[in-house]
């Protein structure tokens, strides 16, 4: 594939690439550009950390999980490209320097440039931004103040406004299509083509089971695809759009989604993973699907010219199998609004750890109540099933009846009928079904008004 784009202010056309180089291995193996490092390969360590610009923004991503042609049209900046013109020290790298943030160094890089993507993005909360980024031996404090003094200082000029230049729009090709219709034609020809988005899955194939992918074709050039739009009865999702875009869509809209998809992997990996590619994967663990199957979402389909529509739950069949047929991809996703009703979802991620983590069980609860009854429930579990799913015994055992603690604890025994999860790495059979009928609780105890955070301490 030939691909263009600006490294660190110098444009750079690339011919016949293989269209699964990764970003690090490229900087790292033919330009020399070591400072960016491999830890992990995988995703999880930061350490590989590169700032990417284009029409949406500037944010970071991880090298590793990064293939060549998703940088076409993008200006990508290493820790190399930092630094002033004139040498001068990013603020983030002097602030490391004066508040002791590097002992080894390795993590270093990553982390600066983390940070600097963040002060370009405004994001203010550093313990966020760092999350995707491990650092072994200095310790988080001497990171922190680091962060937070580089806060106070501007941008520097040289990175107000990165260009894009003229590599701005990148090369055209069909493997790189630059609108839907140009998507459907080619899928319509090459059936078997496999649709690389975020490559937050893909990239592991590649990386770690040194899978072939045979034919590919990205959809990081299409801009209509990537787009979140609110309408009064409808918000509608590209497949392309970022879980860090929906994240922040939502926030006025579903807040509880908005706060969950905060702990969905790490700042860097929210900037590549689509939402198309979470529910297309058919994990059974994707973070996405059972909030938006609890709102009542809708997947637009579409193979050549024709399209079908159908409800999100509809679309997993069993494990590993999904209603999807060759040539045809996931255009959107439709959730229904109703301006006038109140914002009754919230969802429960239970994982080991806090942030950068798969869930072991995700509970997403959408309850109606009028007059003090249930008038309807929509309930869906990631972790519970082979697939994503409703919880409809739970549904049937709530609506209609008086919205009390009684119905609630009578409900939460249905859930042995709707699941019969497996006992793995994450979480035995048990506690699954504990922790799934626990988090029906939970809801009914926070609408009564009780603090059940388990990440604050409230007297
Ligand atoms: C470190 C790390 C942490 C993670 N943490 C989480 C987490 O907390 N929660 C979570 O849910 N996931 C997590 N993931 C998994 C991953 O980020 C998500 O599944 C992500 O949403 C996949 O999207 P993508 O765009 O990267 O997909 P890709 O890797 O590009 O593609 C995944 C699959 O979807 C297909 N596909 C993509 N787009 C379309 C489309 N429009 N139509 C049809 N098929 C399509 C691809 O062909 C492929 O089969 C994590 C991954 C990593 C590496
Ligand atoms: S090398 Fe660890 S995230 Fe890329
Ligand atoms: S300074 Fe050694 S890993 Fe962070």
């Amino acid at each position: 594939m030939d691909i263009a784009f600006l490294l660190n202010g110098e444009t750079v056309t690339l011919r016949d690439v293989d269209p699964t180089m990764t970003t690090l291995d490229w900087l790292r193996d033919s330009r020399g550009l070591t400072g960016t490092k491999e830890g992990c390969n995988e995703g999880d360590c930061g350490a590989c950390t590169v700032m990417v610009t284009d029409a949406q923004g500037t944010r970071g991503l991880n090298a590793c999980l990064l293939f060549l042609p998703q940088l076409n049209g993008k200006a990508v900046t290493t820790v190399e490209g930092l630094a002033g013109p004139d040498g001068n020290l990013h603020p983030v790298q002097e602030a490391m320097v004066t508040h002791h943030g590097s002992q080894c160094g390795f993590c270093t890089p990553g982390i600066v440039v983390s940070l600097a993507a963040g002060q370009i993005a405004g994001e203010t909360d550093h313990e966020q931004q760092l999350a995707g980024n491990l650092c072994r031996c200095t310790g988080y404090a001497p990171i922190m103040k680091a962060a937070k003094a580089a806060a106070q200082k501007p941008v520097p000029k040289w990175l107000q406004d990165l260009p894009t230049g003229p590599a701005r729009r990148g090369l055209s090709q069909a493997k790189l299509p630059a609108s839907v219709d140009a998507l459907a034609e080619f899928l319509l020809a090459n059936p078997s083509a496999r649709i690389v988005a975020g490559a937050t899955d893909i990239g592991l194939w590649v990386n770690k089971d040194f899978r072939d992918l045979g034919e590919v074709v990205f959809v990081s050039q299409i801009e209509e695809m990537a787009r979140v739009e609110t309408a009064p009865y409808m918000i509608r999702i590209g497949a392309a759009a970022t879980v860090e875009h929906l994240r922040l869509a939502l926030q006025d809209h579903h807040p509880h989604f908005a706060r969950m998809l905060a702990r969905f992997a790490s700042a860097q990996v929210r900037n590549a993973a689509t939402i198309g590619g979470n529910i297309a994967n058919g994990s059974p663990i994707g973070d996405t699907p059972p909030p938006l199957i609890a709102l009542g979402a809708s997947l637009l389909l579409r193979r050549g010219d024709f399209t079908r529509e159908i409800l999100l739950e509809d679309f997993f069949l069993d494990y590993g199998r999904q209603d999807i047929h060759p040539g045809e991809f996931v255009e959107a996703i439709t959730v229904p609004r109703d301006p006038g009703a109140p914002d009754r979802l919230k969802v429960y991620k239970l994982s080991k750890r806090f942030d950068q983590d798969i869930s072991a069980v995700l509970g997403a609860f959408n309850i109606a109540i009028e007059d003090g009854k249930v008038q309807s429930a929509r309930i869906a579990f990631g972790g519970m099933a082979g697939i994503p799913k409703r919880a409809t015994a739970i549904e049937a055992a709530l609506v209609g009846k008086p919205w009390t603690r009684e119905t609630v604890e009578a409900a939460m025994g249905a859930i042995t009928e709707d699941f019969t999860p497996l006992s793995d790495l994450r979480a035995s059979m048990g506690y699954r079904l504990v922790a799934g009928s626990n988090m029906l609780l939970r809801y009914w105890l926070e609408d009564e008004g009780m603090a059940t955070s388990v990440t604050g301490v409230s007297a």
